[in-house]
């Protein structure tokens, strides 16, 4: 029997996929994932043209990708594949890149960009925040520690498409890549009388109890966000945001063309 392809059955392929792809949630995450390259076996619609009307308003460089990828499946059908229906009635599966890939591009010397450690985080919600900073920034990569999965389906709908984008890998403290690290801790020396290398580790520590015991030894700098006196600490994602932003005000990181 010759194999219908996915195109022939966008519901076949759906669920032949399903299990071993990545969930891309609406038309931004869509959209960002085929800027930055990702594969994507299946997408469906429950309104092709109103996305395809999206793509040429908000998106023209992915509106002829869209145009053939995209299968219209009716809004039933739709609602059917997805944990909670997005405004823009957009779904779609892409191909995880292999852990293989991912280590190569942290461990790729020179580094021109920081990766970016969360030690042992525990909120999906902001590890999905923090990789669509890091893509933002231009950075090398994401590295968690701990058991939360950096692309669990509620980080990957955080990070809007954007795992694509920059290496995202789960590590421990011991397999970091190489370079010097830099712990954000509010114990830290002030980051205003600091310059942070293009090749550095950006390290934070966990919402609930800071930087492990582990990542404090291989820490080489304790760096502290600029914090008045009885405000404990910031958001972790905010922390971060803060960080790559002095980063890129004060390395070498591209100028926004
Ligand atoms: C929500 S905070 C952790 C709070 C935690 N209760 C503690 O004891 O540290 C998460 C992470 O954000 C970073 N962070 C938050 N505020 C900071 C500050 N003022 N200076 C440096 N890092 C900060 C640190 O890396 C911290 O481990």
């Amino acid at each position: 029997m010759t194999d219908p392809g996915p195109d022939a059955d966008p519901l076949a392929a759906w669920r032949r996929y399903a299990g071993p792809c990545v969930l891309l949630d609406g038309f931004h995450a869509l959209k960002h994932a085929l800027r930055f390259g990702a594969e994507v076996p299946v997408a469906v619609t429950g309104d092709r043209a109103g996305a395809l009307a999206l793509a040429e308003e908000l998106a023209p460089d992915v509106r002829d990708a869209l145009d053939g990828l995209l299968a219209e499946v009716g809004q039933e059908a739709y609602a059917s594949l997805v944990p909670r229906p997005h405004p823009t009635a957009v779904a779609a599966l892409a191909v995880r890149p292999s852990r293989a890939a991912g280590l190569r591009a942290l461990a790729h010397r020179p580094r021109r960009t920081p990766v970016v450690v969360l030690d042992q985080p525990r909120n999906l919600g902001n590890a999905g925040a923090v990789i669509r900073l890091a893509a933002g920034f231009g950075a090398t990569g994401v590295v968690t520690t701990g058991p939360l999965d950096p692309w669990h389906p509620t980080v990957v709908r955080g990070g809007a498409g954007l795992h694509f984008a920059t290496a995202v890998e789960r590590l421990d403290v011991g397999e970091l890549p190489a370079g010097p690290v830099f712990a954000l801790d509010p114990e830290g020396e002030d980051i205003r009388g600091l310059r942070l290398p293009d090749d550095a580790l950006l390290a934070f520590g966990s919402e609930r109890s800071g930087l492990s015991r582990e990542l404090r030894a291989r820490a080489d700098h304790l760096v502290a966000l600029p914090m008045r006196p009885q405000v404990s600490s910031y958001n972790l994602a905010t922390s971060v945001a803060m960080t790559l932003y002095h980063w890129s005000a004060t390395g070498d990181a591209p100028r926004v063309p």
